[in-house]
């Protein structure tokens, strides 16, 4: 199969179209990440998009949305849930409901849950309303992969497997979106992002973290499937460090007579520090660390970089999780939660 990258503006937009219409899969942008869409109302569509993303069949997918009007999908919308959908969308924030029968269990998992989301994205936006459908789309990358934030990078994942990217240059958020559960009416985030515990405490006061969305997580069926999977990791074995940076020195210098390549995926503060340690390194700055967003962002892509750069150890940096739980999330999960303290 071939794949084409498609310009939004010009017309193969009509074909991504006529392929969802057609229970195909497309890969287009969104604000956090790039999905892989397809009717999510269509078990053929779904089937499509598991085996495009080599997933786990229990892991349910997020079905997107373009208009206010969900009381098809799903039952009972509290009045919580409706000032989160005030507050929020379109946004980086999928809401978890009861399904109501016309949503399939292929896209849910076998569950009777379903999330819904409103992306703040023109591109994503149009393809729904165009197709017709709700369009039901796990973030664009072979499973166990980084989120793919441009669509060469969704290209170098999915060639061959999707007829269609379409390119909407460099995901603004570039984590994916905050799931948050109202089922029982009782808010919980099950994944941190870009929407955080504080701003979603504004508009419903009683919201909670789930207290283990940073552990590694081994239960057979946990609150949220997706939490079981590895995710988001390079090639190379990943560890994060924290601690003295004299002892993170020496743990630096030890790894580079260890392994053929060793990367450092480091802030915009400490590049100096690592590249005096050896020109050796391979050094990726994420950001600097007074710019969450801007880490945020670059995440992926960094740690993307690593394979292209054939490094075979990659050690990371970390940040305070008290005001980053979306970014150490998803480094903790990429590292395989493998943290050394010094
Ligand atoms: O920003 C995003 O959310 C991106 C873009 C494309 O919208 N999508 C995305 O989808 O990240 P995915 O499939 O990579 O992650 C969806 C997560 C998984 O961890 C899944 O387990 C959880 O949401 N999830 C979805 N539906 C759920 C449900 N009914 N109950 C519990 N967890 C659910
Ligand atoms: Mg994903």
């Amino acid at each position: 199969m071939d794949t084409r990258i498609i310009n939004f503006y010009e017309d193969g937009f009509k074909d991504c179209v006529n392929e969802i219409r057609e229970n195909g899969v497309v890969v287009f942008p969104t604000e956090t990440v790039y999905g892989i869409g397809g009717n999510a109302l269509s078990p053929q569509a779904i089937n499509k998009i598991f085996e495009v993303k080599n997933r786990e069949r229990d892991n349910p997918l997020i079905v997107h949305v373009c208009d206010y009007d969900i009381s098809k999908y799903v039952k009972n919308i509290s009045e919580d849930s409706n000032k989160l959908i005030d507050k929020f969308w379109p946004g980086p924030l999928t809401i978890i409901f009861e399904k109501s029968s016309i949503i399939p269990y292929e896209t849910t998992g076998g569950r009777e849950s379903v999330g819904l989301r409103m992306p703040n994205n023109e591109i994503a936006l149009k393809l729904i309303k165009e197709s017709g459908c709700p369009i039901a789309a796990p973030s664009a990358n072979i499973s166990g992969r980084p989120s793919g934030t441009n669509s060469k990078r969704c290209f170098d994942d999915l060639k061959g497997r999707v007829k269609f990217i379409i390119d909407g240059c460099e995901s603004k958020i570039g984590l994916e979106s905050t799931v948050i559960s109202m089922i029982n009416d009782e808010p919980i985030i099950l994944r941190p992002g870009y929407i955080t515990l504080q701003d979603i405490q504004k508009v419903l006061p009683r919201v909670k973290m789930y207290e283990r969305v940073n552990e590694k997580i081994l239960d057979e069926n946990p609150i949220s499937p997706g939490m079981k999977y590895k995710h988001y990791a390079p090639k190379g074995k990943m560890v994060i460090v924290k601690g003295n940076m004299e002892n993170i020195k020496s743990y630096v210098k030890q790894e580079i007579i260890n392994h053929k390549k060793v990367g450092v995926l480091c802030f915009k503060e400490n590049y100096k520090f690592y590249r005096e340690i050896s020109e050796e390194l391979n050094l990726v700055v994420v950001g600097s660390k007074s710019d969450l967003n801007e880490i945020g962002k670059n995440l992926f892509e960094s740690i993307r970089r690593f394979d292209d750069l054939n490094c075979d150890f990659i050690i990371s940096e970390c940040l305070n999780e008290d005001f980053s739980t979306a970014i150490m999330n998803r480094l903790l999960k990429a590292a395989s939660f493998n943290v050394i303290t010094f």
